[in-house]
């Protein structure tokens, strides 16, 4: 069901969804590895139909501890089914420093975060560390050679980052990396 909903929306809307298949497990399980027991609550942008999601609730966030960010309502119809008990908000991840969240310790996103011009971008990671506590993750993956955040925005946020391990079991391809604030 998943799948083709999937591919049906990015027929629709190409722009987006920006990618030729959902991640693969393996993808989502590098994107939650940085979950531990003191991470706090988790705000997933850009959703999808959930294949990080799984994840993040595997790796032990507790569902009412979970908010899910995602703009494309047939989207969120499948997710607020799959997932009852977390919070799914069917809105632009531009509002995200809007949100009255408390305790957030980590974002992570599966936007096509390059293909989103650079203002929007920027709107998108001031409103992600503006929700986060001091120490905040923002885990966003990539299929090209560069970082998945702009250079002026990254400048502009004053953010450091990291490398995790590629996943070369994914279509294309992908490296995820792991924002945070420099000291
Ligand atoms: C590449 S898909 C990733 C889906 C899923 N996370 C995965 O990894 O398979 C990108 C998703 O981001 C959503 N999206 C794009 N721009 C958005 C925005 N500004 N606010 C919220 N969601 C957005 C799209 O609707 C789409 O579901």
């Amino acid at each position: 069901m998943s799948f083709p909903l999937f591919m049906w929306q990015l027929v629709r809307h190409p722009k987006t969804i920006s990618a030729i298949a959902p991640s693969s497990t393996g993808l989502a399980r590098q994107m939650v590895s940085e979950i531990t027991a003191d991470t706090g609550r988790v705000v997933e942008i850009g959703a999808g139909t959930g294949v990080i999601t799984r994840q993040i609730l595997a790796a032990g966030v507790r569902p009412e501890d979970l908010s899910i960010v995602e703009m494309n309502p047939k989207f969120c119809k499948v997710l607020k089914a799959q997932f009852p008990d977390c919070n799914v908000l069917e809105m632009d991840a531009q509002a995200l420093g809007e949100l009255p969240l408390e305790n957030v310790g980590m974002v992570i996103s599966g936007l096509p975060l390059l293909s989103i011009p650079e203002p929007v971008q920027h709107n998108i990671i001031k409103g992600a560390f503006g929700l986060m506590v001091d120490g905040g993750k923002y885990v966003q993956f990539t299929y090209g050679p560069k970082p998945p955040i702009a250079p002026a925005v990254r400048e502009a946020n004053g953010l450091a980052w990291r490398c995790l391990k590629k996943v070369w079991l994914n279509l294309p391809p992908a490296m995820p990396y792991v924002f945070t604030k420099k000291p």
